[in-house]
């Protein structure tokens, strides 16, 4: 179940996210400390990594509760960002589709792509259902109250944090992006960074439902 692979990667994200906490100051290095345990100690256990994860009940951009097990039994694509995310969030989102595109039928109709929001306030239902339909027509879009995702997105390890832009007068988010792979029982298989294009996503991707 886990590999090498994904083990090296979940390592090297553990770092990156220790360094974004440092980064963003004293009380998150307090934090970062108990996260990188919590990964080390499971690095060493059987399931390591494996809880990236959890139950959620959110709302998705069709207005309709969604959780944990309402695409159980598919895999899932996963990624954390924001509407009003200028590059980062289009461009990966745009990957995700391109992934499945290039997966192809049958198997990426076995896949749900969701995109959860780390900024409920701005990203509405509404807001979200005017963005996902650009990028792919199944894609979901889910959002919830600030404290349904603070605790989504630490269930899933994301570091989201606000940055005031003083010359815009609007806030923009500082966070981590990495798209996860759930398989159908909703365990994490797989992790894709920004440096990792369509191309290595699709293999991969065709690789693990080969296996299944
Ligand atoms: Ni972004």
């Amino acid at each position: 179940m886990m590999n090498d692979k994904l083990k090296k990667r979940l390592t090297r994200i553990a770092l990156l996210s220790l360094i974004a906490m440092i980064v963003g100051g004293g009380m998150a290095v307090l934090e970062t400390r108990n996260t990188r345990t919590q990964i080390q100690n499971k690095e060493s256990s059987k399931i390591a990594g494996i809880e990236i994860g959890g139950d959620y009940t959110l709302i998705d951009h069709t207005g309709n509760t969604s959780t944990q097990d309402t695409y159980k039994g598919q895999y899932q694509l996963i990624y954390f960002g924001f509407t009003a995310c200028p590059e980062i969030c289009p461009t990966e989102l745009q990957k995700m589709s391109q992934a499945l595109e290039m997966v192809g039928t049958p198997n990426a109709d076995k896949i749900q792509s969701i995109l959860i929001t780390i900024d409920p306030v701005r990203d509405t239902v509404e807001t979200l259902a005017n963005y996902v339909p650009l990028f792919h027509p199944r894609l979901v879009g889910l959002t919830g109250t600030e404290d349904e995702i603070d605790d989504v997105i630490a269930l899933y390890r994301i570091y989201a944090k606000k940055v005031d832009e003083p010359d815009l007068n609007e806030y923009t988010m500082d966070h981590s992006s990495y798209i996860y792979l759930m398989n159908p029982s909703g365990e994490l298989v797989s992790i894709y960074k920004t440096d990792d294009n369509a191309e290595y996503m699709a293999e991969d991707i065709a690789s693990i439902l080969a296996k299944t």
